[in-house]
């Protein structure tokens, strides 16, 4: 007798971007999913995968890939990611962020998918934070209020859907520009002098609890908001010192300054973090440790 599985089909969009890497190598050898991968670029990043190339802006892209695939779950870590370009670049900052997950979230519904949309804590002003899954958004920057434009889109679209917020992400990624904790090395190594604000808190997330978190949203099927972050809420001034410390870099490299000093021109939420008792409640979520996290990055990247 043949014993068939039965694979949950699992759409990644945005799969050549940081997040999307670490989802896809998440599910790359998992037998019991079958998945699709869909980006920006002609080529997929991580080779062997189910690739297809997409611009989630266009409407007709999104159904043909959606309706093709007919997917379990969709999930979007796509997103005009540039928050200081945002502010000049408002038309294609939108047409991204929201009109593509209106995009996804209208072709997941047509077909009764479950949506995984991620966010940010950029949907708050930071005067108070850490915050917590109800408290009331109010961004103060063009790419804060695409984001939170885009859960409201989600969340009226009918799709069953769970929307992630998260923050300062950080890990192991192969393909494309550095993460924070790679640029820090990078530029520490080459004893460059970085300037690091001493006055932006939040809690860094690690990318591959947050891959741990997206399959426990699939593994309980949960909907609704989940904040995920790390375990320390600490500046990111801090948060350079520690990565310096583990790799044993000159700590003297790195240079306090304010955010108002910087003059970006995106202003920025400065008391942030995300609370994550929700998720480590409802969906089992522990935050890898910052050492350990930084033990993965040492050995996955070989620095
Ligand atoms: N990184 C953070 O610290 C952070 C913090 C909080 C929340 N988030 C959220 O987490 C999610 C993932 O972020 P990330 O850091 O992984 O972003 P990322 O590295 O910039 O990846 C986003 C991906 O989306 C692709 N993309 C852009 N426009 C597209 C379009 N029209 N159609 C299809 N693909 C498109 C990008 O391609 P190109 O590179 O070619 O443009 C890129 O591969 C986003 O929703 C972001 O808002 C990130």
């Amino acid at each position: 007798m043949n014993n068939h599985i039965i694979k949950t089909r699992l759409l990644v969009i945005g799969s050549n971007g940081m997040l999307g890497q670490r989802i896809v190598e998440r599910y790359i050898n998992d037998d019991s999913v079958e998945m699709k991968c869909a980006s920006a670029e002609p080529e997929s990043f991580i080779p062997g995968v189910n690739y297809s190339q997409i611009d989630i802006s266009q409407k007709y892209q999104v159904r043909e890939l959606i309706l093709n695939f007919f997917p379990d779950f969709v999930i979007n870590a796509a997103a005009y990611t540039n928050v200081d370009k945002s502010e000049t670049e408002k038309e294609t900052a939108w047409k991204i962020n929201v009109n593509g997950a209106e995009n996804i979230a209208l072709y997941s519904w047509t077909i009764d998918a479950h949506m995984i949309h991620f966010s940010t804590d950029y949907v708050f002003d930071g005067k108070n934070g850490p915050y917590s899954e109800i408290d009331k958004p109010n961004p103060i920057c063009y790419y804060g209020r695409t984001k939170l434009a885009s859960e409201n889109s989600v969340r009226v679209s009918g799709v069953r859907s769970t929307i992630i917020r998260t923050n300062i992400l950080y890990g192991p990624v192969r393909n494309g520009r550095p993460d924070f904790v790679r640029w820090v090395v990078d530029s520490l190594t080459k004893e460059e002098n970085i300037k690091i604000v001493t006055d932006q808190i939040g809690n860094p997330t690690f990318i591959d609890d947050l891959a741990e978190a997206v399959s426990s949203v699939i593994k309980f099927k949960k909907e609704g908001i989940f904040n995920i972050g790390g375990r320390n809420f600490i500046s990111r001034y801090t948060f350079t010192e520690l990565i310096a410390e583990f790799f044993n870099l000159d700590k003297k490299l790195i240079t306090p300054i304010l955010t108002s000093e910087l003059y970006q021109p995106a202003p920025r939420p400065l008391k942030s973090g995300l609370l994550t008792l929700k998720a480590e409640t409802e969906l089992g979520y522990k935050p890898t440790d910052l050492t350990a996290s930084f033990e993965i990055i040492r050995s996955r990247l070989s620095l």
